[in-house]
C-alpha cells in the first residue's frame, strides 16, 4: 500500500457569508494537515464528492449544521478507504460511499475523515460517480415513500420535481404503484419530466396552479406530499391536499418561512404538517434493515432502474466555476468535484 497522506489539498470556506456569490468565490483550494485518526475513522481517498443544496446552504451559514471556520464543505463523497483506526481497520481498501457532519471535516478534499458508521460499502458495478451521491438522496427518498406506504397511501404529490430526490421518489413510488403528482416551476420542465415518465406534472408559476393542484389531489386522493421549497408552497399544498392528509417538509429551497398555511385546516380537518430528518431515518433503522435497504437501492441502481444525474465533473480547484454551474441549472443534474 502506498504511504499515508500527512496532508489533504481541500477546498477552504474562510467564512459564511449569506450572499452566495461572495459566499463561493471566498473559497479557496489549500492545504491542510490531516490529523491522527480516533478508533472509529477512516481516511478516504476521494474520487468523487457532490454539490447538494445542503452544500450551498451551508456555505451560506444557513444550514442547521455550522463548522468553525476555516471549513471544508462537502457533506457527501465516495473513495477509497487508506487508513483507518483500531475499530475500524476492517474498512481499509474498501470502496465506500459516505454522509459526514462533523465539525472538522468534509468531502471537498483530495482526503477526508469519516466515523466507520457513515460508511456505505460500494458494491463492485456502482462507480464512484453514483457511489458519490448514495448516501444522502436515495435514501431520503426511501423514507418518504415508506411514509407513503405507512399511511397506505395511493397518490402522492411532490415538488422541486426536476431533482434528484424526486426522480427517485418517482421510481421508488412507481414500484409500488403509488402514483405521482409532480410540482415544478418552470413550464418547459413539465415536457422533459414527462418524457422521463412523470404522469401528472403540474408549474407552480401557472396562473391556475393551486386550482389544478386541488382538483388532482382531490381526484386521485392523495395522502402525503413531499415539500422540498417551503415558503408559501407548504401552506398551497396543505390547503390543496384533501381532509387528513400530511405535508412532510424535508427542504427549505425558498428560503424563507413556512406561508399561506390555514389553521383551520390543521384544526378542523386533521390535516397535518411533519418534518422527515434523513440521520434520525437511519439512526431509527437498526444496522440489518438500513443494509437491507442500502443493498436494495444499489441493486437498482446497478440494474439500471434509477440514477443520479450527473451534469457535469470539476477538479477541485475549479470550485467556484463547479458551484456556479450547479445554482444556474440545479434540475441538469448534480455537479461533482474530482481530486
Ligand atoms: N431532510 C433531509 O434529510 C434531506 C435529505 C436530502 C435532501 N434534502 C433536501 O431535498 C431537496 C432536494 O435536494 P436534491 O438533491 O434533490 O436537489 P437537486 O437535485 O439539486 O435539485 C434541486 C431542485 O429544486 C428546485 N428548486 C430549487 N430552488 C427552488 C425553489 N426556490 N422553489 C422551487 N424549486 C426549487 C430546482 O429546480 P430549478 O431547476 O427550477 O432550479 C431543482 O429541480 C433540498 O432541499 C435538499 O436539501 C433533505
Amino acid at each position: 500500500m502506498n504511504e499515508i497522506p500527512k496532508k489533504s489539498r481541500a477546498v477552504i470556506l474562510s467564512d459564511y457569508n449569506r450572499n452566495l456569490i461572495r459566499a463561493i468565490i471566498g473559497m479557496i483550494v489549500g492545504e491542510r494537515d490531516i490529523p491522527a485518526l480516533k478508533k472509529d475513522e477512516v481516511l478516504i481517498k476521494m474520487e468523487a464528492a457532490p454539490c447538494n443544496p445542503s452544500d450551498i446552504a451551508f456555505i451560506r451559514g444557513g444550514y442547521n449544521i455550522k463548522k468553525s471556520v476555516p471549513a471544508v464543505p462537502g457533506f457527501e463523497g465516495a473513495g477509497v478507504v487508506v487508513d483507518a483506526g483500531s475499530n475500524a481497520k476492517y474498512l481499509i481498501g474498501k470502496r465506500i460511499s459516505s454522509f459526514i457532519q462533523e465539525d472538522k471535516d468534509g468531502t471537498w478534499a483530495n482526503y477526508f475523515i469519516a466515523n466507520k458508521k457513515d460508511c456505505i460499502v460500494l458494491k463492485d458495478e456502482l462507480n464512484f460517480e453514483q457511489g458519490a451521491c448514495l448516501s444522502i438522496n436515495p435514501f431520503t427518498a426511501y423514507g418518504l415513500v415508506e411514509l407513503a406506504e405507512e399511511k397506505n397511501c395511493t397518490a402522492i404529490v411532490q415538488n422541486a420535481s426536476g431533482g434528484q430526490v424526486a426522480e427517485f421518489v418517482r421510481v421508488l413510488a412507481g414500484l409500488k404503484e403509488i402514483e405521482v403528482v409532480d410540482i415544478v416551476r418552470k413550464e418547459e420542465q413539465i415536457e422533459w419530466l414527462k418524457q422521463k415518465g412523470a404522469k401528472n406534472v403540474l408549474d407552480s408559476t401557472d396562473e391556475n396552479f393551486k386550482q389544478k393542484l386541488k382538483s388532482l389531489a382531490n381526484d386521485l386522493k392523495v395522502g402525503i406530499a413531499f415539500d422540498a421549497v417551503g415558503g408559501d408552497m407548504t401552506g398551497i399544498l396543505l390547503n390543496a391536499l384533501p381532509v387528513k392528509s400530511e405535508v412532510v417538509l424535508y427542504g427549505g429551497l425558498a428560503g424563507v418561512s413556512v406561508q399561506e398555511l390555514n389553521p383551520f385546516n390543521i384544526i378542523f380537518q386533521g390535516k397535518k404538517l411533519s418534518g422527515f430528518n434523513l440521520t434520525e431515518w437511519i439512526e431509527n433503522k437498526g444496522k440489518e434493515e438500513f443494509e437491507k435497504i442500502n443493498h436494495e437501492i444499489q441493486d437498482l441502481i446497478i440494474e439500471g432502474k434509477v440514477k443520479t444525474e450527473i451534469q457535469a465533473i470539476f477538479k477541485l480547484d475549479d470550485v467556484v466555476e463547479g458551484v456556479r454551474t450547479y445554482i444556474k441549472s440545479m434540475s441538469g443534474g448534480k455537479v461533482l468535484f474530482t481530486a
